[in-house]
């Protein structure tokens, strides 16, 4: 089995059919690691509030305004998009080293900010730390990391080259829920900042949190994947989180569908 089999078959997507006298859509470059779906599933989660709405109601002015939410929709007294316009990559990591804006700080053991090149031109963000996130410092380190990992070498990809990851909250949230409408609100400045550093071609929202959050509107996962959006100029696309694919292993062929949209996008032929 070569390589490329080896990351379709871990996507469950072997074996591929394609079009007589079609492009091969891959170009893995790593011998995945074998691993069963089942070892990385983790529970399903309780029903998550409304992210967009509540995120619309308690969103700062200049987040209301960069995810271009409903001016009528802005309820919040924290202002600090000026603060971060300017600052550079160590003052911004010493920045969210320090945070204690939200409630999520006082029960995670640090921060996580992001990690991989700085001038990447993908950008992959997930929705927050999970425990062993929270442990290493690092996102996407656990079992859906290592999923992430291999659905970035079936497109050719590695974490850290060429490569950024991030996630939508720094701090872990307790008992693995998802981030609140307010600790999004707080936090996201961060990650647009980052995303400024960066200057990224392409940004790959992974989950209904990142989706939501960069996006600034609500709607289902399924009808905003498969389509692309733009996020301030960026081209965005939006799949599944690694997660959900775990515990969800039929959706897979989606997420290939997705990643494939991806890299035409990012090749200019979406
Ligand atoms: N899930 C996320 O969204 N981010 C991580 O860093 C880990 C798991």
């Amino acid at each position: 089995m070569d390589r490329n089999e080896a990351v379709l078959r871990e996507l469950k997507l072997y074996p591929l059919w394609r079009r007589r006298g079609a492009p091969a859509p891959v170009a893995a470059v790593e011998v995945v690691q074998e691993a069963q779906a089942s070892d990385y599933a983790a529970p399903p989660r309780p029903a998550q509030p409304d992210v967009g709405r509540a995120l619309a109601r308690h969103a700062p002015s200049e987040l209301v305004e960069a995810v271009g939410l409903k001016p009528d929709l802005q309820h919040s007294p924290v202002s600090r998009g000026g603060e971060l316009s300017n600052i550079n990559w160590p003052e911004l990591k010493q920045q969210v080293r320090d945070c204690t804006l939200c409630k999520l700080r006082a029960g995670c053991t640090q921060t996580v900010f992001g990690v991989g090149d700085e001038q990447a031109e993908w950008l992959f963000v997930g929705e927050g730390p999970g425990a062993d996130e929270d442990a290493q410092g690092e996102p996407f380190v656990g079992q859906a990391g290592k999923l992430l990992d291999n659905m970035l070498l079936a497109i050719g990809l590695r974490r850290g080259k060429n490569v950024y990851i991030a996630n939508i909250v720094k701090c872990r949230p307790p008992n693995n829920r998802a981030p609140e409408a307010d600790e999004i609100a707080t936090c996201l400045p961060y990650l647009q900042r980052q995303i400024e550093l960066i200057k990224p071609r392409l940004i790959v929202a992974l989950g209904k949190t990142a989706a939501t959050a960069l996006l600034g509107r609500d709607a289902p996962l399924g009808s905003l994947r498969g389509t692309l959006h733009d996020y301030h100029g960026i081209p965005l696309v939006i799949t599944y989180h690694p997660a959900y694919l775990l515990r969800s292993p039929m959706e897979k062929a989606k997420a290939w569908q997705d990643l494939c949209l991806a890299m035409r996008a990012r090749h200019g032929e979406a």
